[in-house]
């Protein structure tokens, strides 16, 4: 079983992958294997809802990280979406990934775990995170939860290795994680099926 986790700040090694690393480490623990996978630093643009994803479970955008993550997505049994914060929300460029990857490559992330994790100097963590969060509720994926909130605080590296609470969150989330992708295998291995749910019905709020 494997977690793909991504690091949406610019900075490769920075705060955010100081946290996502700890969670990694303790997949690895776990017996679960793991990909950081970074958006880098190239301008991404938006979704332009032109619809021509429709059907092809691909943007038609073959720009790099989106098309590449939507691949790696349909290897991975879970999801770790790490950001920093930036003006109280998620930053813009993994909003654009995200609203771009999970419109044209959905099918590749419903129904598998997921979380998400904030790192920021001092604010704006929680409404970062309630922001990724629905991108995992609107595909299905079970929620991720640990034993504090999921953020970690600094500027830079050093200061996230300080955060001793983060990291043991952080930990503590990787544990939940390896023990849910667990309890799904088993449950598979043992005739549990996917819901097969309905989806006729899309109404505008017209009528
Ligand atoms: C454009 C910008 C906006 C930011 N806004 C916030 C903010 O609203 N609240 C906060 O606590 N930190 C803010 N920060 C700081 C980063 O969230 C923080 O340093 C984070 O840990 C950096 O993570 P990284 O090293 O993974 O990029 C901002 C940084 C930038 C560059």
């Amino acid at each position: 079983m494997k977690v793909l986790l991504i690091n949406g700040s610019p900075h490769k090694n920075g705060c955010t992958f100081t946290a996502l690393s700890e969670v990694a480490k303790t997949l690895n623990e776990n017996s679960i294997e793991t990909e950081i996978f970074h958006i880098g630093v190239k301008p991404i643009g938006g979704c332009v809802a032109c619809a021509g994803c429709s059907g092809k479970g691909q943007c038609v955008f073959n720009d790099g990280v989106v098309n590449e993550l939507i691949a790696k997505a349909k290897e991975a049994d879970g999801f770790v979406v790490g950001s920093p914060v930036y003006y109280a929300s998620p930053n813009g460029s993994l909003l654009s990934v995200l609203d771009r990857a999970f419109y044209a490559g959905k099918n590749n992330f419903v129904h598998k775990p997921a979380a998400a994790i904030a790192s920021a100097r001092r604010a704006g963590t929680t409404a970062t995170l309630e922001v990724i969060n629905k991108y995992f509720t609107l595909a299905q994926m079970p929620l991720v939860s640990s034993s504090y909130w999921n953020m970690v605080h600094g500027g830079k590296p050093e200061d996230v290795m300080q955060d001793l609470e983060g990291l043991q969150t952080m930990r503590n989330l990787g544990r939940n994680m390896a023990w849910l992708l667990k309890c799904i295998e088993a449950g598979k291995q043992n005739g549990i099926e996917l819901p097969q749910n309905e989806f006729n019905n899309k109404t505008n709020f017209i009528r």
